[in-house]
């Protein structure tokens, strides 16, 4: 399972791209207005700073205004992905950026019968968020698991992105259904290594070992 950043903190994505584990980064309008700065730079500097997919969305809600947003970001750079919004109009513009050879996220996306639509209008990727799924008492990863069974039974090339992940077992979970992406904000990626045992076990090892040098 590849693993993305959910963020355009490019000060994080920097941080952990050095790992060498960050597989691509996605955005949306909340994100970057977070950060307070120009809003094509900051999508270059990351293009820059990962090699893989930097989903950058639309913020048009009509489908010609869509598309050529869509255009003009892939030009920025060759990882760009569109994020369109899983309307009428999100599902058209996917549709005709796609045809054009540009990559489409399909984003918002809480049910099986949208990412249905999502994988037909010809996604790269499709965007459930399941954490808002969770929060609303409902279990997001039956989702995902929907999803996978569907494009399993239809052979769709639409990769499985999961969203909004709010714990690191969601993580695990992903992976155990196979999806294909998760994204994760860089305090969940943070988490993904830590293990209070691991730090303990660590602590003993270099303790006795010092003991034993003495
Ligand atoms: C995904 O592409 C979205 O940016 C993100 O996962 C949304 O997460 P949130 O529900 O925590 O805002």
């Amino acid at each position: 399972m590849k693993l993305f950043l959910d963020t355009a903190n490019l000060k994080d994505i920097q941080k952990y791209a050095e790992w060498g584990l960050v597989d691509g980064v996605t955005t949306n309008p909340s994100l970057i207005a977070k950060e307070g700065v120009s809003f094509e730079k900051r999508i270059k500097d990351i293009t820059k700073a990962v090699k893989g997919p930097v989903s950058t969305e639309v913020i048009s809600t009509e489908w010609k205004g869509m598309v050529s947003e869509g255009k003009k970001y892939a030009k920025w750079a060759k990882n760009i992905y569109v994020k369109c919004p899983m309307t009428p109009d999100g599902l058209i513009a996917t549709q005709k950026l796609s045809k054009a050879g540009i990559r489409v996220n399909v984003t918002l996306v809480f049910s099986a019968a949208q990412a249905l639509l999502a994988a037909k209008a010809g996604a790269a990727f499709v965007s459930p968020f399941i954490g808002r799924i969770d929060d609303m008492g409902q279990d997001g990863m039956e989702l995902i698991e929907e999803i996978t069974a569907i494009y399993a039974n239809y052979n769709f090339k639409t990769e499985i992105l999961v969203a909004s992940v709010r714990v690191p077992r969601q993580v695990s979970e992903a992976a155990m259904l196979g999806a294909d992406i998760c994204t994760v904000p860089p305090a969940i990626y943070e988490k993904l290594v830590k293990h209070p045992l691991t730090d303990q076990g660590l602590e003993k090892f270099l303790k006795d070992w010092k003991k034993a040098k003495q």
